[in-house]
């Protein structure tokens, strides 16, 4: 052990290449997000969503604290936060899934959060959203799956349900797939299936909860491209929660990072990548914490020692 730990010590004092933390701060590492290279950002219309004051805890643990924010009609809004921050929380107060403690939601000049459930009913259909699993019926076909919310809101016809079901599978690249089960369909069709719901009554605005998580870079962009051509083609408002900062950068219009509870950047993806902001810079580069890094590094050099301890010992040294 002694030995090991003389030989560390020795090698430390050998010139070490920077640990990740020491990595200059201006160092552009990842994905830059620049306004040529990249569609136009476009201003928002009127408010159509708008969380006053939302606070909201479960039990000892305060999720959102005092959180406030507009979402401006026929934009495309992304947030961004570490896991568990409280951003499927924000999306769920949006569509009174979840009430706050304190505070006040509004979608569409109505108070959402105060409403009575009929009422929500209606506030709901003018929402889609796309869960973060894809949440389908296993036991129905796409084309049941899809033509679900029509069933269920709507009086019309069989027929025109057809007709409308195919409209949606078209859009999202799906024509022809309806009487195929959910198993028989990939990780990223059953997102586009799942899409296709969300938006078959026609909504004015969708809640996507990270659309592209667990798929890969070719599929997540054309689940991108369909987010962008769904607001940009349709005017849906979109709000997106997403981790992936390349789909960030091709969606967003604005921006919004919350941490801890609330939002510390708000502005446009160039705002974000220009920014000399430690908090906003670490996050949109995937840098982890300096502290969090630091504990790593210092488990992993206590592994290395058991290691060679333990390979000293078996080899008899
Ligand atoms: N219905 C619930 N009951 C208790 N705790 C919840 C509930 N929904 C979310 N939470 C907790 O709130 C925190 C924020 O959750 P969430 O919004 O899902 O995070 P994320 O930012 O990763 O989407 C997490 O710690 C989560 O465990
Ligand atoms: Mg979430």
């Amino acid at each position: 052990m002694s030995q090991a730990g003389s030989s560390m010590t020795a090698a430390t004092d050998v010139a070490q290449p920077p640990r990740p933390w020491e990595r200059p701060p201006t160092e552009v590492v990842g994905v830059t997000c620049t306004a040529g290279g990249q569609r136009i950002r476009r201003e928002g219309g009127q408010p159509l969503i708008q969380l006053r004051n939302v606070s909201k805890s479960f039990g000892a643990l305060n999720v959102l604290r005092d959180l406030s924010i507009e979402i401006y009609e026929g934009q495309s809004t992304v947030i961004i936060g570490p896991s568990g921050t409280g951003k499927s929380v924000l999306l769920k107060h949006i569509v009174g899934l979840l009430q706050p403690d304190t505070g006040e939601v509004w979608f569409g000049g109505q108070r959402v959060d105060t409403m009575a459930p009929e009422d929500l009913v209606e506030i709901r259909k003018r929402i889609g959203f796309l869960f973060q699993m894809s949440a389908l019926f296993d036991s129905l076909t796409v084309g049941e799956n899809v033509a679900f919310p029509l069933v269920e809101h709507t009086t019309l016809t069989r027929p025109d349900r057809e007709e409308r079901v195919d409209r949606v599978l078209r859009m999202v690249g799906l024509s022809g797939l309806q009487a195929k089960m959910p198993a028989q369909l990939s990780g990223g069709q059953k997102k586009r299936v799942s899409l296709a719901r969300s938006i078959v009554l026609g909504p004015e605005a969708v809640m996507y909860d990270e659309p592209t998580t667990g798929l890969d870079p070719i599929r997540s962009d054309l689940i991108n491209e369909l987010i962008v051509g769904l607001s940009t083609r349709l005017g849906i408002t979109s709000v997106i929660v997403t981790h992936d900062m390349v789909s960030a950068c091709k969606i967003a219009d604005r921006m919004v990072l919350i941490y801890d509870g609330k939002i510390v950047h708000d502005g446009t993806p160039e705002s974000f990548w220009k920014t000399d902001d430690e908090l906003v810079r670490r996050f949109v580069h995937g840098q982890a914490e300096a502290s969090d890094l630091e504990l790593i590094s210092k488990g992993l050099d206590d592994g290395e020692q058991d290691r060679s301890a333990s390979k000293d010992a078996s080899s008899g040294i």
